[in-house]
């Protein structure tokens, strides 16, 4: 008999609201289970300030092997005030940094997608934003994150020196630009490359070997250089001249928190960390929201979970490849947010604002 193998996911629901919102992807999960027979294996482990409670550390080697062996990692939120005097190599954040790095999940796909129902939301005119859909593509295991050398250090005088280093190889931003490109190809073709060329020798290193890959297998792709500080500047001016953005890890980091705010529903985005596909075709990956751990709001029952639940929709199409499926949840979503029913986060004049829990099982509902 021919053992089918089951595809495990990884929930670590983490810290504040990530057991809440996560919570109703498993739900979710057990749903597809049942009514898709998809089988799904659930396994659930600690990361985060709540990994650091139990064990002093931000993630166990346990649960990290776990990560290792999973189809997928589906991501709360890590970190909170509770932990913000913790030395460095015991920060929630670690948990987080050290799966990236690890699992070399070096392409990290935030979307910024302006929700047609939720227009009004965005601190932006609705004109500016409305129909806007923006992918970011930021490097995540190279640069100032992981550069050595880093610490800091006394000097002459009493003083100190805090030092961290930004490095980028040729191999790394080639890899990273790969995926942009190709996701162009699925989308308006359009990619925008961020860097600070002008200032960096590492800005001009990542502009050169963009424009070399793109001459050498993706002349078909419209491709723009921008300085990262134009293109905070741009996307705040023009939002909608965007395709696709591939940018380093830490003007990405930036960059995304602005273009999702564009949005006005943070609560709303997920976001992809890939790694490299082996010869199946298959690769290491973690889905999470965009949103942190949000403490001021945990535990009472308001947090919205669709950025989690439309997280697991980018597990089904990148990690499972059942587009068909992550076709259903979606639109699930948006026949929900098309019924007006809205967490707190989100809720506006007429809106039926409803509690985490409810949220999921509306979106269920509408799966059947
Ligand atoms: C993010 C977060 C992380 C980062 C933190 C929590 C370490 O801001 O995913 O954007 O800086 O990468
Ligand atoms: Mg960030």
């Amino acid at each position: 008999m021919i053992k089918v193998k089951k595809r495990k996911f990884l929930l670590l629901p983490g810290d504040g609201v990530g057991p809440e919102v996560v919570g109703e992807v498993k739900k979710i999960i057990e749903w597809f289970n049942s009514n898709k027979s998809l089988d799904f294996e659930i396994e659930e482990g600690l990361a985060g300030g709540a990994s650091y409670d139990k064990y002093g550390t931000p993630i166990t080697d346990e649960v990290f092997y776990k990560a290792l062996e999973s189809e997928a990692v589906i991501l709360g939120a890590v970190g909170g005030p509770k932990w913000d005097n913790l030395e460095f190599s015991k920060k929630p954040e670690r948990a987080l940094l050290k799966l990236r790095k690890e699992l070399k999940l070096f392409a990290n796909l935030r979307p910024a997608i302006c929700f047609k129902q939720l227009v009004d939301a965005s601190t932006l005119k609705p004109e500016i934003v409305s129909g806007l859909d923006i992918m970011i593509v930021r490097e995540l295991t190279g640069g100032i994150y992981f550069g050595e050398p880093r610490g800091i250090e006394p000097i002459d005088n009493g003083e100190r020196k805090g030092i961290n280093t930004h490095t980028y190889t040729s191999s790394e931003i080639i890899r990273v630009a790969r995926v942009a490109f190709d996701l162009a190809k699925k989308r308006l073709n359009k990619v925008t490359s961020c860097e600070k060329s002008n200032v960096m020798e590492a800005g001009q290193l990542w502009k050169e070997e963009v424009q070399s890959l793109h001459e050498k297998e993706y002349k078909d792709v419209e491709l723009n250089h921008m300085l990262a500080d134009n293109c905070a500047m741009q996307l705040l001016r023009n939002p909608k001249q965007f395709d696709v953005i591939v940018t380093d890890n830490l003007f990405g980091d930036i960059l995304s928190d602005q273009a999702s705010m564009l949005t006005g529903s943070l609560g709303l985005l997920p976001s992809a960390s890939l790694g490299a596909k082996n010869k199946d075709g298959k690769m290491r990956a973690m889905y999470e929201p965009i949103h942190g751990s949000a403490p001021d709001i945990a535990g009472k029952g308001i947090a919205n979970p669709i950025a989690t639940i439309l997280s697991f929709a980018m597990a089904l199409r990148f990690s499972l490849n059942l587009d068909k499926e992550a076709d259903v949840l979606e639109k699930a979503v948006q026949e929900v947010l098309n019924d007006g029913l809205r967490t707190k986060d989100i809720a506006s004049k007429g809106s039926k604002e409803v509690s985490t829990t409810q949220m999921g099982d509306a979106i269920i509902s509408k799966l059947k």
